[in-house]
């Protein structure tokens, strides 16, 4: 199993720059089924989330080629409409398959989709959309056996602006018959990149980016080229590493407007930013401030995917800061690993309340979920001494690479293979029993 082993308290300085946005390219990559041709899609991370989207696609009978941060999808042909359940448990995401499968095949059987453990995250928003688009769906216990002969528009109040139902009726309702109009649509900037890459196929999406999008079907879409948005939680990650362990550093390929819902957070924390459009410079204090409360919201409010980053850089802050997670139920696991680095958080529901310590200590911590994970990087970096952190397939769900990223920047951080270095420690010992055995 393979682990990050991180010696701590080192300063971080220099520039760093951010990948493509995983939230982004899947729900991307799944509309790719809507187009019969060869879609090429720039600034695609190497991710394990990535690679999971292109064995469904690849299942389903589109080819896919990678060349460096390229993927280029040629589905001019669709041969499956039945997604292996194996395949559906890999991530959240898979979920978004559904409207693009149906739009295409007309009939299609998934399962319940899996992701990180973070709540219950039912699927109800998305069954009832597509069923208002004109899909018919039995839920079959695991399964949902889908038809459509064709979407036609409609109105929707989602009753939650979920990102997920967002981009799977704007997916389903690009080809079909009639407007749809989406009311309390999320307003995430991946909804409008996913809508910036339709709309370049040909669809004709209004309004993404705000509270309601409507989207006056069309009969077929054609291919484009287009590059994903910077991932912003990347962003977020490094800059709760600079804040709790940098004096300077320069985040570049950002797109700072997708950054404004956590900036006031890090300038309370006392953290200088500066900058332009596309690059980020944060300057950290000698100790952090506490903020006085944060509450995670739908964008533009804070996300709930930088509570477990942000919370990281507060532990070592200089007084007590409150966190309220209002989307997941379950998103607080994090916060008994932050602890075994000597913070001291206590949770009470939905509410997280960190008193800020001096120093942390190194510590042997296994990863939540991906986020949370991220969380542990951050403190680990912060550390006094050397930590582990195991179960880091979380981590290659969103993060290019981290560890060589924030050893460009003076971290002192390996990938280490338990399995490689158990194996070469037994290889010694046959070698040393042949040696006795020459003898
Ligand atoms: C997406 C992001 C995830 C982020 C989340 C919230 C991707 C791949 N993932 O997840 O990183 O944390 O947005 O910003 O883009 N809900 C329902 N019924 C539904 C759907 C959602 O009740 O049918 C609830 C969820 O349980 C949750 C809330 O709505 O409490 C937000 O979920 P949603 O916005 O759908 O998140 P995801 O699309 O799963």
């Amino acid at each position: 199993m393979e682990k990050l082993v991180i010696n701590g308290n080192r300063k971080l300085q220099g520039e760093i720059s951010v990948h493509g946005a995983k939230n982004s390219v899947l729900p991307i990559l799944a509309s790719t089924l809507l187009i019969k041709g060869v879609s090429i899609i720039h600034n695609v991370p190497d991710l394990t989330d990535v690679d999971a989207s292109i064995r469904i696609l690849e299942y389903l009978g589109a080819k896919v080629k990678r060349e460096n941060d390229t993927l280029i999808v040629d589905a001019n042909e669709i041969t499956e409409n039945t997604i292996p359940e194996e395949m559906m448990r890999e991530m959240r995401s898979s979920i978004i398959f559904l409207g693009s499968l149906l739009s295409r095949t007309k009939e299609a059987y998934i399962c319940y989709p899996g992701g990180c453990d973070i709540g219950v995250r039912p699927i109800d928003l998305h069954l009832s959309s597509l069923r208002k688009l004109g899909a018919v769906i039995y839920e079959n216990g695991n399964c949902l056996c889908c038809k459509s002969t064709s979407f036609h528009g409609a109105k929707i109040i989602l009753t939650f602006p979920s990102v997920g139902a967002t981009e799977n009726i704007m997916i389903a309702a690009a080809v079909s018959k009639g407007k749809t109009t989406i009311i309390n649509a999320a307003r995430e900037p991946e909804i409008s990149d996913l809508a910036s890459f339709l709309n370049s196929c040909g669809a004709k999406i209004f309004g993404a980016g705000e509270g309601t999008i409507e989207i006056e079907g069309v009969e077929s879409l054609y291919p484009c080229a287009h590059s994903i948005i910077p991932d912003r939680v990347v962003a977020a990650t490094y800059m709760s590493a600079a804040a709790i362990s940098a004096d300077e550093l320069l985040i570049k390929n950002v797109r700072t407007q997708h950054l404004s819902p956590i900036m006031p957070v890090f300038m309370e924390m006392g953290c200088k930013l500066s900058g332009d459009k596309n690059n980020l410079k944060i300057v950290s204090p000698k100790r952090l401030k506490r903020v006085k409360m944060i509450k995670t919201m739908p964008y533009p409010g804070f996300p709930t995917d930088c509570q477990s980053i942000v919370m990281a850089a507060l532990t070592k802050s200089n007084g007590t800061t409150i966190i309220n997670e209002s989307i997941f139920e379950s998103r607080f696991k994090h916060i008994s690993e932050l602890n075994r680095f000597g913070a001291d958080i206590s949770v009470n529901d939905r509410i997280a309340i960190i008193n800020g310590v001096k120093n942390l200590y190194g510590a042997n911590v296994y990863c939540t979920d991906l986020r949370g994970g991220a969380s542990m990087v951050i403190a680990a970096l912060a550390a006094e001494g050397k930590s582990t952190i195991g179960d880091i397939y979380h981590i290659n769900r969103g993060y290019e690479k981290i560890e060589e990223n924030l050893a460009q920047i003076g971290a002192d951080i390996k990938r280490v293979n338990d399995e490689k270095t158990a194996k070469e420690s037994k290889g010694c010992e046959i070698e040393v029993e042949g040696a006795v055995q020459q003898l």
